[in-house]
């Protein structure tokens, strides 16, 4: 048995990631189209449904530990946590600790650990303006997307918005969520905002995190 497949590619296209690395440091984001490679990605989706359809997903919430609610009036996606349980998952964050050792290199963070859920947005869901982490608190350090539909219509909505750091209202840019496109940022730096989308929308969001107890912060356990 072979657990590479020849034409998916197992590492990171190095122009990409020496983009990603600039726009970092440059302007706290970056959005690559065709950052991930479409067969990988369409197994991550097909995976994606058959989670939909045996309901082996969880409502999305806000906050953490004893802090965890469920609010459908600012996040309305399900999800689950990734587990190493498929070949795709395990090949995405191969690629993911590919990427964490990359930026380690270039920008010191310290990146530690990644973790990531699949999501999956009926229609009419929208994740309202926010920040991953705050700061001073972050463990989030960076955060990732990775798009996962094919062929996303362009007034299909869905878009992810990007908010300038010092005024949320100043819209910076709208990322439609086409398979192979991913977004990557700051975790305490960026706002963002899921628009609300019309169509069932698939993704993964992930995050590079410093070592959970960080000067004396422990970060509980999701
Ligand atoms: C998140 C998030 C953005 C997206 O899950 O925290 O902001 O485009 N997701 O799915
Ligand atoms: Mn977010």
């Amino acid at each position: 048995m072979t657990l590479r497949t020849p034409d998916t590619p197992r590492t990171l296209d190095d122009h990409a990631l020496a983009r990603l690395v600039d726009d970092l440091v440059d302007r706290g984001w970056f959005v690559g189209e065709h950052f991930i490679d479409a067969v990988l990605c369409q197994a991550l989706r097909h995976e994606l449904e058959g989670l939909v359809a045996t309901e082996g997903l969880t409502e999305g919430g806000i906050g953490r530990g004893g802090q965890h609610r469920l609010r459908r009036d600012i996040r309305g996606d399900a999800i689950h946590w990734l587990d190493r349980e498929s070949q795709a998952q395990r090949h995405y964050l191969a690629l993911m600790a590919d990427l964490q050792q990359q930026i380690n290199r270039a920008l010191f963070l310290g990146l530690f650990e990644f973790e990531a859920h699949f999501a999956h947005y009926p229609p009419g869901a929208f994740y309202k303006t926010h920040l991953d982490s705050f700061r001073g608190r972050a463990n989030r350090i960076v955060s990732t997307v990775l798009y996962l539909n094919p062929d996303w219509p362009v007034d299909g909505g869905g878009e992810m918005a990007i908010y300038a750091s010092d005024d949320e209202r100043r819209e910076l840019a709208r990322v439609l969520p086409e398979a192979g496109t991913f977004v990557c940022f700051l975790s305490d730096r960026v706002p963002h905002a899921v628009l609300p989308t019309h169509h069932p929308r698939a993704s993964i969001a992930g995050w590079f995190r410093r070592n959970a107890s960080m000067e004396g912060l422990v970060d509980p356990a999701h």
